[in-house]
This record gives structure tokens, sequence and C-alpha cells, in this order.
């Protein structure tokens, strides 16, 4: 089993390019089964999870072929509307296939995602929205079946409450469906309003995209596209914290800063130089004392909680006590722990944690709990003083292309052991 081996304490000079957007390629491989021509996606990060849910619409009928950071998809039939539980139980996105089987084959059979390190995270609320299009649902033996023989019908949902990959499911399952379809309480996230750009270019009448409120006009059949997918926002807020963490001068390349702009705001008020240099490129530049600046996650344009453990081990050398409260999800402090040996002072109480910074971190043996935990130990390892062993690292190969690739390129110390 992979484990990073970090030295601590060497700032990071130079320039790290952005990564595709993981969260906007999955549901958009996805979205591939909605036609019968070739689909082609461009900047598609070499992750974990890309490569399953690849493996998955093979299994499903398609031909997917490779071609560096180009993929390209050809579904002239679906095979098997299924998607089996020893996929999904390796990753949880693999429901955003329900959506477009239903649209497509009048049906699918998805096995109920496990349990997850973070929370529950169901998906009764893709399921409901599936039943106001007019599937019927039912569920046994750790499967769901959705069935629509006649096809879906556009209809109205309302989330009860915000869910980015429900709400591309469902906008996936409406652009095929017979009428109007309004999704109420949409997620607003960019890697939404990607995929919607994606859908537009196959043929598909979407309006709304990016607000709470997304209207469709569904149509009878979808054409090829090539897409290029947005850049992973997660990634680039991962990479200004660790410049910031640091100590050092980075630029990272190739994102869209309104995308981070909700980290970027709490990093300057908490005393680091942020530059937006235009094209792209967001410039940091640590080494200033820290002020400790509280947060709280939100759906976007909110805090990400997909940014929050990074925040938090930035945190920790904040000189002053943070309060950080996750509001997504039920339990995403497990890197809290990991830090705490690394001698950074936190205390939990619920979806609450108090960090009592600066406290100098000291290089551990640590293990990777889930995928944006372990770049908050990557962040805090470099950082601390000597060496951090981080075990179980294929959690970060999941959503992270070439980390230490990336962040020896700009001068860490970090390698990859097995
Ligand atoms: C997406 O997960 C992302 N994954 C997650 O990123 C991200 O953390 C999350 O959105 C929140 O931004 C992908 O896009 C592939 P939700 P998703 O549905 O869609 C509850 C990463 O690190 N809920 O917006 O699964 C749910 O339990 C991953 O890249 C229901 O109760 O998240 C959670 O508490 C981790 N019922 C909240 O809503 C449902 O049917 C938000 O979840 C669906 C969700």
């Amino acid at each position: 089993m992979d484990k990073f081996v970090i030295e601590g304490g060497t700032p990071l000079h130079g320039s790290i390019a952005t990564s595709g957007a993981k969260n906007s390629a999955l549901p958009e491989l996805a979205a591939a089964l909605l036609t019968d021509e070739p689909v082609i996606l461009r900047r598609i990060p070499r992750v974990r999870d890309i490569r399953t849910m690849e493996r998955l619409l093979v299994d499903i009928g398609s031909d997917v072929a490779e071609d560096g950071e180009q993929v390209t998809i050809n579904t002239p039939k679906i095979l098997s509307p299924e998607a089996p539980y020893e996929l999904v139980k390796t990753m949880r996105a693999s429901s955003l296939v329900l959506g477009p089987l239903v649209a497509r084959a009048g049906r699918a059979r998805v096995s109920l995602p496990g349990g997850c390190g973070i929370g529950a995270r169901p998906i009764n609320l893709h399921l409901k929205g599936l039943e106001h299009l007019g599937a019927k649902i039912e569920q046994s033996h750790g499967y769901i079946e959705a069935v629509a023989p006649n096809g879906l019908k556009g209809g109205r949902i309302t989330f009860d409450r915000i869910t980015v990959t429900g709400t591309e499911d469902i906008l996936m399952a409406a652009v095929l469906a017979s009428g109007e379809s309004v999704i109420e309480n949409a997620a607003r996230e960019p890697e939404v309003v990607d995929l919607a750009e994606m859908l537009i270019k196959m043929g598909a009448q979407i309006e709304g995209a990016g607000t709470s409120t997304i209207r469709v006009n569904g149509v009878s059949k979808l054409h090829g596209v090539t897409h290029e997918i947005i850049a992973d926002r997660i990634e680039a807020g991962t990479f200004l914290i660790a410049g910031a963490i640091s100590g050092g001068d980075l630029r990272v390349t190739g994102c869209v800063p309104e995308h981070v702009a909700a980290l970027t705001s709490k990093m300057i008020e908490a005393g680091v130089r942020i530059t937006d240099e235009g094209g792209g490129t967001l410039r940091v530049q640590g080494g200033t004392t820290l002020s400790p600046v509280d947060m709280r996650t939100e759906e976007f344009p909110g805090f990400a909680t997909d940014l929050q453990a990074q925040y938090m081990a930035l945190m920790t050398q904040a000189d002053g006590i943070s309060f950080i409260s996750e509001t997504i999800f039920e339990n995403r402090f497990m890197h809290a722990q990991e830090l705490i040996r690394m001698g950074a002072r936190i205390r939990l109480d619920g979806r609450q944690a108090t960090i009592a910074g600066r406290s100098y971190l000291t290089g551990a043996g640590v293990i990777a709990s889930d995928l944006r935990a372990s770049a908050s130990l990557v962040l805090a390892a470099l950082v601390a003083k000597g060496e951090t062993v981080i075990d179980r690292v294929y959690h970060i190969d999941r959503g992270y292309e070439k980390i230490e690739e990336k962040l020896s390129g700009v001068g860490a110390r970090i390698s990859r052991v097995d």
C-alpha cells in the first residue's frame, strides 16, 4: 500500500498547474450515456475515480478510448443498465448513471451506495426526483430498480436540501423527458453549470443552471459533443493553501479565480497575499504572520466543504483561536485527530472544531482517511518539522492527479514509497 514520505520546512516556489475537475468529469462521463453519438471530453484528470467511472461505462455498453487528457465515449447501445455493488462501493458517484440510464434505456439497476467515512450520504433525494419525472422506484437486495417503460415525463422537483449529484442526476434525466421540468433548490456549484453547458452543446434546452431554479425543456434526442472540463477548484484551493502554509511564493495556473473566491477571501483576511494575475493564474505569497479567521462550510458560492480539511491545516498556523463549522456532512473532521498527532491543538464538538494556533507541527506517522482529509495531512506535513509518513494514500489518488509530482516540481520534499 503506497505511502508518502514528506520532509517539512521547504517553502514552495514556482508554478503549479490545475487539472480538470474530477467532480465535473464524473457527471460528464455519465452524460455520455445520453447519446449514441461520440462524446469527447478534454482535460480529463487521470485519477482513480475517473478510471472507475470509465470501467462502469464499459460494463454498461460504452466504448471508452483514452488519449492522454482526452477521452472519447461511444455508446451505440445500452447493453446492461446496471451499476454493480463491486463498483459502487468503491465510488458512490456511480449513482450518477441512474438518471442517464433511465432517460436513455427506460430502466436502471444501481447498487445503493454503502456508508461513507464522512457521513450517511443517502441518495433518497435522487430517487424522489426521478419519481417526480415518472420513474417507478423499487429497492431490493441492496439495489435500486428504476423503470420508466414509457419514457420520463417532465415534472417539478423541489429538493428538500441542496444536493450536487442529486441536481446533476435529475438534470441528466430531465433533458430527455417529454415536456418541461423545473428543479427548485438546485445546487449552484460550477460543476453543475459545466454539466449544463455540455448538455446544451448536445442539444438540451436548459435555463438557469448556476441558480437555484433550473428549467428544462425535454428533447427527443441528444447529439455528440466535444467538451473541455473546467478547472478543479478544490485542487486549485489545495495548492493555494500549500503556498501559504509553506511560507512560499507560488503561482497556481489554469484555475478559475471566482470558483475559489470564498477561500481566497478568507486567506486574504488571515493575512496571506493573493494576487489575481489574470489568465487563470493566482499568485499566493506566504511567510506573513497568519491571523485566525472563522469559517463555516456552505453550498456554493459559500466555502466548499471539500476545502474544509485543508483550511483547518492552515488555521493550525494562525496566531490565535479559530472556529470551523462543517454544515454539509456529519462526520468530516477525521483529519483532526491526525493533525493533533502532529502537534496541532484542536477540539471537536459535533460539527464545530476549535483550533488553537499557532502550533509548531512535527512530522509523524499518520493515516489518510478520506480524499480531502488526506490532502490536509500533506499540507500539514509541508510545514511540520521533520519527516511525516502518510499511509493509505490511495485516498489521495482518487482525486488528485500526480500530487507528489506537482508538489515536488515546486520544491516540496515528497516521495511515494510502496
Ligand atoms: C458532491 O457529493 C461531491 N462529489 C462531494 O465531493 C462534495 O463534498 C459534495 O458534493 C458537497 O459539495 C461529487 O460531485 C462527485 P451532496 P454529493 O448530495 O453530491 C445529503 C470530493 O471530495 N444528501 O451535495 O454526494 C448528503 O448526505 C467529494 O470530491 C441527502 O441527504 O453531495 C449531504 O449531507 C466528497 N440525500 C448533503 O446532502 C440525498 O439524496 C450534501 O450532499 C443526497 C444528499
